[in-house]
């Protein structure tokens, strides 16, 4: 089966890093773009050529914006780490980012060739501003498949918000209406799909720099689980989102209107989603994905580790 064409847009990241390592063995790799997110922009930009190197990729890295559309900039320095890969520390790379204008190599790209999948796993911001650029983008992308919101009021920056849509609502709020064939990967879905100590020790097994690299990650990763929820696995969101691009048969998705609400005193960066079915208010413009087969989906990473 042939492998789909994907850019990833991402903020590296912990889960960031185990989404370019799916992606790099399950899908066509078109290009990587980078956002500011969980770090600031240097760091998520530095850490996706980081794993470029480790992972021996030839693909293009782009980097993006450095903040959201408008307001405060949030980042997650508690959860991945000062410099976004945890405690790993991987070797200075030999190539840096191949531009700073993420946002022209999307819309070009996307120009050049139609029909594929855009894959953001960080705040929306580069993908906004693609398509202010060029609206028709939304037309040519086979999707956009992001891991971002919730359905059923999950949150984890707020009690409704999710971190990629809440650090730019605005962002979030274009691409959910610019038309676009959207999926969305929210917390609802990706809190079903976990990873830990287990799949880090045997990551370790694999005697190579990447299963090595991995079980530092996901020991990390478990440490900061444990505190946080007392388990000691934590949810892998962004593989999550490749995955339902390269193996959807592994996902049960419904056709949704979402819509992203900016203005909520409380509610600001949450994902509105009508599952009122024939009373829901406006057209579907989603699918939302609310189960997975987790089992089969730890695997594909297992997988792609395994055979990096
Ligand atoms: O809320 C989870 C998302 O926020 C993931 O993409 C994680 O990497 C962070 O960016
Ligand atoms: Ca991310």
């Amino acid at each position: 089966m042939s492998r789909p064409r994907m850019i990833l847009d991402c903020d590296p990241g912990v889960d960031d890093a185990m989404a370019i390592i799916t992606a790099a063995r399950w899908a066509d790799l078109v290009g990587i773009t980078t956002v500011a997110g969980n770090v600031e922009l240097e760091h998520t930009t530095a850490n996706a050529c980081r794993i470029r190197e480790l992972l021996g990729l030839d693909v293009e890295i782009h980097a993006g914006a450095s903040g959201p559309l408008v307001g405060a900039q949030e980042f997650a320095h508690e959860v991945h780490g000062a410099t976004g890969l945890g405690d790993l520390v991987l070797p200075e790379p030999n190539r840096s980012a191949d531009s700073n204008n993420a946002v022209e190599w999307l819309v070009e790209t996307t120009r050049s060739e139609e029909g594929i999948y855009l894959v953001p796993v960080g705040p929306l911001t580069n993908v906004a501003l693609a398509l202010r650029a060029d609206p028709d983008l939304a037309r040519r992308v086979a999707s956009i498949t992001l891991m971002g919101g919730s359905a059923q009021g999950v949150g984890n920056v707020t009690p409704v918000a999710e971190f990629n849509v809440y650090a730019d609502p605005e962002a979030a709020d274009e691409v959910f209406r610019s038309g676009a064939p959207l999926a969305m990967l929210g917390l609802n879905l990706t809190h079903q799909v976990r990873m830990g100590s287990m799949h880090g020790r045997e990551c370790a097994t694999f005697g190579t720099p990447v299963g090595d690299a991995m079980a530092q990650l996901l020991e990390f990763y478990a440490v900061f689980h444990l505190a946080e929820e007392q388990i000691e696995d934590g949810p892998v969101h962004d593989p999550c989102a490749v995955l339902a691009v390269t193996h959807p048969h592994l996902f049960t998705t419904e056709a949704r209107s979402v819509h992203v609400e900016v203005d909520g005193t409380h509610t600001r960066g949450m994902t509105v989603v009508d599952e009122r079915g024939l009373r829901a208010d406006g057209p579907a413009n989603c699918g939302v994905a609310y189960e997975a087969d987790a089992d089969s989906l730890v695997d594909l990473v297992m997988q792609a580790v395994r055979e990096a």
